[in-house]
Formats: C-alpha cells, sequence, structure tokens
C-alpha cells in the first residue's frame, strides 16, 4: 500500500525537510489528536538519549513512542558510560548493536545528530543541538498555530509571528524561525542587542528594537526562555531590568491593546516573572499547555511517517491541505 513517508531519513534540523512534509506531519498530528493510535511501531525500538536535562521533549518523545507500541529506551548521559569518557559514536554503535531503529538525540553540542548520521546506521531524531536546533520544538509550536488558524497552511502566508528575548541561545528561535519562513509567514524578532546575533536579518528576518511596537502588529508571540545554563557573560544588566524592557506582562498587552486576542507561545520551561509574568502564562491566550500536548501528537506522527510499516487495516488516510 502507499506508505506516507517523509522525504528525509533523519530529522537533523528544519533544513532536512521539504515544504510538502509539513501538511503530512500536521494531518497525521491531526489523526492521532483525535483518535487512538495503532501500534505501528510494535516491532521497532527507539532509544531517547539525553545528554542535556529535559522534562517535557524526552517525556513526550518517550509516550509517543510507546503509544504508537515501539519499545523505548532511555538512556541519559549521567550514568551512561558517557560520563565514564566513552565517545558518543561509541555509545551509540553499542546501542545499534542491540538492534535499534530510531535514536532520539539531545546534546549539548551543536551538530551531534549530523555526526551521528555521519558515522552510525540509526535513524536519528534531533531532540536539540546546543544552541543550533530543534526542529520538533518548531514542528509542534507551527502545528499549535496551524490548529489555532483553522488548520489551513495558507494562512501563516498572510501570519506576522514575533519571538521574543534570548535569540542568541535559542535554537527554539533558530528552528521556528527556518519553519516559518519556510510557510510563508513574516517574522519579527525582539530582544537585548547582546542577545541578537549579527546579521539574523539574513535569516530573512526584521529586528525592531521596541517590544510594544512588535506586539501591536503581531498574530501571535513566542517568548523565548533566558538561557541561563547558557550564556557566560552578563547579558543584561539586571534580571529586573530585561522584564522592564522585555517581559511580557498584563499590563503591557493592555497598553498595546493586546490583552484579549494576542496568541502567547512560551516553549517551557518558563521563568515566571522574568520573560513571561505567571498571570500572563495562566492566562486565556496562553498556549503554554496546548503547545505541551500538541507536541506528543507531532512526534507521535513523525515517529509513525519515520519507522511505522503499514496495514491496509490501519487505515492511515491522510487528508491534506497542501
Ligand atoms: C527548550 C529547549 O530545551 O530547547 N525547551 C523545550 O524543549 N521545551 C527551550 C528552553 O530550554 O528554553
Amino acid at each position: 500500500m502507499n506508505r506516507p513517508r517523509l522525504t528525509t531519513r533523519h530529522l537533523l534540523g528544519i533544513d532536512s525537510l521539504d515544504r510538502a512534509d509539513i501538511p503530512l506531519v500536521f494531518s497525521l498530528a491531526n489523526r492521532f489528536r483525535s483518535r487512538p493510535a495503532p501500534d505501528l511501531l510494535s516491532n521497532r525500538t527507539i532509544v531517547n538519549l539525553f545528554v542535556e536535562d529535559s522534562t517535557r521533549t524526552r517525556n513526550s518523545f518517550h509516550l509517543a513512542a510507546t503509544r504508537l507500541g515501539a519499545s523505548v529506551l532511555n538512556v541519559a548521559g549521567g550514568g551512561s558510560s558517557l560520563s565514564k569518557g566513552e565517545s558518543l559514536v561509541d555509545t551509540v554503535r553499542v546501542l545499534e548493536s542491540i538492534s535499534i531503529d530510531g535514536l532520539v538525540l539531545r546534546h549539548s553540542s551543536p551538530g551531534a545528530p549530523e555526526l551521528i548520521a555521519r558515522c552510525c546506521d540509526v535513524t536519528v531524531l534531533n531532540a536539540g543541538d546546543g544552541r543550533r536546533g530543534h526542529p520538533t520544538q518548531a514542528l509542534l509550536d507551527a502545528f499549535t498555530l496551524y490548529r489555532l488558524w483553522g488548520e489551513k497552511l495558507e494562512r501563516f502566508e498572510t501570519k506576522r509571528i514575533g519571538i521574543v528575548g534570548d535569540i542568541k541561545h535559542g535554537r527554539v528561535a533558530f528552528s521556528n524561525i527556518r519553519l516559518l519562513r519556510m510557510l510563508g509567514a513574516e517574522v519579527t524578532l525582539c530582544g537585548p542587542p547582546t542577545l541578537m546575533p549579527r546579521g539574523i536579518e539574513e535569516m530573512g528576518v526584521t529586528v525592531i528594537r521596541d517590544f510594544d511596537d512588535l506586539l501591536a502588529d503581531a498574530d501571535a508571540v513566542i517568548m523565548l526562555r533566558m538561557q541561563h545554563e547558557r550564556q557566560t557573560g552578563a547579558y543584561v544588566p539586571t534580571l529586573a531590568e530585561y522584564r522592564r524592557y522585555w517581559g511580557l506582562s498584563i499590563d503591557r498587552l493592555r497598553r498595546v491593546g493586546r490583552l484579549d486576542d494576542l496568541p502567547v507561545l512560551h516553549p517551557g520551561p518558563v521563568n515566571r516573572g522574568v520573560e513571561i509574568d505567571p498571570e500572563v502564562a495562566d492566562s486565556a491566550r496562553s498556549m503554554i499547555l496546548e503547545q505541551v500536548s500538541n507536541g506528543l501528537h507531532v512526534r507521535m506522527a513523525l515517529l509513525a511517517l519515520l519507522f511505522a510499516e503499514y496495514h491496509e487495516s490501519d487505515q492511515l488516510t491522510l487528508e491534506s491541505d497542501g
């Protein structure tokens, strides 16, 4: 039978994907939202190798794989032979010798997923590599907006999306910029000049200085976490100052007339009272928990598209809107 498949064998970054893959992922994610999933991965073994901290991404991938009937191994950096000095490639080769099909990899080193894809045989999904990329986060963010905007991908072409905060260390920002631009959306960035990479405009985005101006014009805003653990210097004088200029508060939303109609996204974990105030994070326009729940279905869709064997009885028909 005709098996839906991604155009790529690995998901290393948004660049691995073709525009035609996106409606496939979103249709299948929607299908998994509405109906229990068949055991599409019952013969498959997926390893979650997380060499960097994670709550939602690791558990989301774990649940996504088990919901599809896969066997899942969870391997952390600490507690594995990596902490005894074994190289990442050697660790993956050891895992391969017990015959695994997929490797979900989070690593602090940018490019680690490419290295494994080049040196090993297993199919790799990037779950975040240093400050470089986080493709599944971008896909679940776009899926959240897609659902909000009536499940029509072409709507992105008329939308302006703001991304605010620590762009420099934000792998979520880079993957989101790539995907949103691929879908034809306008992307506007705002944040401390010290956390705005020089030349970022070459990615097809606009950088603006005034957060209020961005909010006044945006169809949605993605707030980013201050990535303290990746910052080596003092990028902002104080967190109070950061909040004053780039924090999203109810007062600010009211001031720019966007209190009731601006969808607010954040990949989590949230620094409440720094980049976003609790009253905004918990408000009706906050999409934060919906992002987490959409993440499960998007990851199920990706795993199915990369690893599933289909049977006629699975009835995985995909209506895609192109
Ligand atoms: C992000 C990450 O780890 O890159 N979180 C996530 O995966 N949900 C964003 C962050 O840590 O700020």
